[in-house]
């Protein structure tokens, strides 16, 4: 069965088909990332006029020569003027063909994703999400049935990584541009502070770090100064990454897993990886990351989680709304 995925829940305009949720036969992403750049961040009414000019070419070359069984599309959560471009265009397409629609939570895709490669270890597991928007910890017993157990309190760990990159005057998106400036600098140069790391919960903050580096960096007038923001990026870096990595795999642990899944654009970061692997390893982990094109938004991860949401019967009908705020775990669509 051949599912097409569609994807606009942001600043990327996606389709992909995918053949039993495991094999990707096309995988097509238009970037906006060149028109939000001189903004420093994504401004959704440009997003959404973008998508509508993307979309139709993007879908046709994801399905030159195919038939597709199934459109799936993400209905959130996401920028509501970008999401609706996306809904729109799987609604004809599917009522064209005459298939299923099939609802996507973006976030769950991004669980999923690694599926799309047969890397998906087996229910349950733990998944960490870390993207620009979001940033959690979710118990995953089942494609349908996810639970948050933790996330941030403030910014998204992509968010202070793009805010801290816009500061020093490093661009955008920040996460690359943070991870290749870390490469030279020394990330226990400066002790900043772990929020959260010794609490009891699932939870993280970031907006305390971003605001310690901001003033760090003012304090010693070091603006400008190419060599010490590159200690800077990387003291920034691991404070906010030795967090992450603690309280995922404490959180495998206290729910007897041994499995963990990484999510999500800041999932493509080297340092995150190899902190991670490192620490599962000693734990006696297995985790498991998408490769990077499957970590930041993809339409490949879509058609995937859509492959097994129709496994288990879920469908839309052609009155198909957005959820801008959509949760994991919030199973909107009708079964049918
Ligand atoms: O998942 P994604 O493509 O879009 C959202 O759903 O948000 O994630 C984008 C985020 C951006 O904040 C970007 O700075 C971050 O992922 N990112 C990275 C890296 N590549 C992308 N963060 C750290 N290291 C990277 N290599
Ligand atoms: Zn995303």
């Amino acid at each position: 069965m051949i599912v097409l995925g569609i994807e606009t829940s942001c600043d990327e305009c996606a389709a992909s088909c995918v053949k039993d949720g495991r094999a990707i036969i096309s995988n097509v992403v238009s970037s906006q990332v060149e028109l939000h750049k001189k903004y420093g961040g994504v401004v959704p009414e440009i997003a959404a006029r973008a998508h509508v000019e993307a979309i139709i070419p993007v879908v046709d070359s994801a399905i030159t020569g195919i038939k597709p069984d199934a459109v799936a599309v993400t209905v959130g959560p996401g920028l509501v003027g970008s999401l609706l471009v996306g809904v729109s265009a799987a609604k004809a397409l599917a009522w064209g063909w005459g298939v299923p629609l099939i609802p996507v939570n973006h976030i769950e895709a991004h669980i999923l994703a690694p599926a799309c490669e047969g890397n998906l270890p087996p229910f349950p597991f733990i998944a960490l999400v870390v993207s620009g928007g979001h940033t959690l910890l979710a118990l995953v017993r089942d494609s349908d049935q996810m639970e948050i157990i933790g996330s941030t309190c403030d910014d998204a760990l992509g968010e202070a990584y793009d805010k801290v990159a816009k500061f020093l005057g490093l661009g955008y998106p920040g996460g690359p541009v943070i991870e290749k400036v870390s490469e030279e600098g020394d990330a226990n140069a400066i002790p900043f502070p772990r929020a959260m790391m010794k609490s009891p919960d699932y939870n993280f903050s970031f907006s305390g770090l971003k605001t310690a580096v901001i003033r760090f960096v003012e304090k010693n007038g070091l603006l400008g100064n190419r060599e010490a923001v590159k200690d800077v990026a990387a003291s920034f870096q691991m404070a906010a990454l030795e967090v992450v990595v603690s309280k995922t795999v404490r959180a495998a642990m206290e729910f007897r897993l041994n499995s963990v899944v990484v999510g999500g654009g800041v999932a493509c970061n080297r340092t995150l990886r190899s902190l991670l692997l490192k620490d599962c390893e000693r734990a006696g982990l297995r985790v498991v990351f998408a490769s990077p094109m499957l970590c930041t938004d993809n339409a490949a991860m879509v058609a995937a989680a859509g492959y097994m949401r129709f496994l288990k019967g879920y469908r839309a009908g052609f009155d198909l709304d957005v959820y801008p705020s959509l949760k994991v775990g919030e199973n909107r669509e009708r079964e049918v």
